[in-house]
């Protein structure tokens, strides 16, 4: 079964398919990344509190944003943008740290015979209103909150965040590979294996909605450096999870 629906502003597609995953069969250079070693993390004893709907200012971990646990309850500051931008492709800009990690793991994938393209990148939240209102025309209100921040919610406003695609203006789909050998699918399984040794984690995975407060999003992913996105992978938690235990208890 393939079901098809659009997402809003950058017309990700979903194709959810039922049928069998194919291993990630990519050699690799070896990447200037970490190891991936036992997590300094354990298995957060509480989880995060569920998911509701609020405009709670989130926290600054180590007084950085770079950490920062975005949800449909905890926001940004009104108005907060990065301190700075630069651009990675037409029309699209990341934090400089998230620019160069950007830039990496593309080159990377590019030895492998995968070509990433950035779909979507920073918004500010005036833009991410935007995204929002144009998914509640297309699919209604409770869709929208599915698979789109309100403003001030969205990953996407701290410029450490890229919709990731298979080809300009798309989105990685699948997580069940049905045609392995599509570009889309070598692409999610090439970021499914590597893209952690370049710092991103996969904000939204399959199944776990009542974790991190959306749908299964193959195409979003946040940067926060390669330890902590190690971390997170070894302790196999959601982001939302592992940011949770680092705000100041
Ligand atoms: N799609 C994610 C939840 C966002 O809008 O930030
Ligand atoms: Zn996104």
């Amino acid at each position: 079964m393939t079901r098809t629906l659009f997402i809003g502003l950058i017309g990700c597609t979903l194709a959810a398919s039922v049928g069998w995953a194919v291993a990630p069969s990519y050699s690799l250079s070896k990447a200037a990344a970490p190891r991936q070693t036992q997590s300094h993390l354990a298995p957060p004893a509480a989880p995060p509190s569920a998911c509701r709907y609020s405009d709670k200012t989130t926290y600054f971990p180590q007084g950085s944003p770079t950490y920062a646990v975005l949800d449909t309850a905890l926001r940004l500051p009104s108005g907060w943008k990065p301190a700075s931008l630069v651009k990675i492709s037409a029309g699209a800009t990341l934090q400089p740290s998230a620019a160069k990690a950007w830039r990496d793991m593309r080159k990377a994938a590019k030895r492998a015979g995968v070509t990433l393209h950035a779909v979507s990148a920073y918004r500010s939240e005036s833009y991410q209103l935007t995204v929002f209102n144009r998914n509640v025309r297309r699919h209604g209100r409770a869709h929208a909150l599915k698979f789109v921040a309100r403003p001030g919610h969205s990953e996407h406003q701290l410029g450490l965040t890229v919709d990731i695609g298979y080809a300009p203006g798309t989105a990685v789909t699948s997580e069940v590979l049905v045609h392995p050998k599509t570009r889309n699918q070598k692409v999610a399984a090439w970021l499914g294996a590597r893209a952690w040794r370049y710092g991103w984690v996969r904000s939204y995975p399959k199944g776990k909605v009542a974790a991190t407060c959306y749908e299964s999003e193959p195409w979003h992913w946040r940067y926060v450096g390669p330890a902590k996105a190690a971390d997170v992978r070894a302790a196999r938690v959601t982001l939302r999870s592992y940011l949770w235990h680092l705000r100041p208890q």
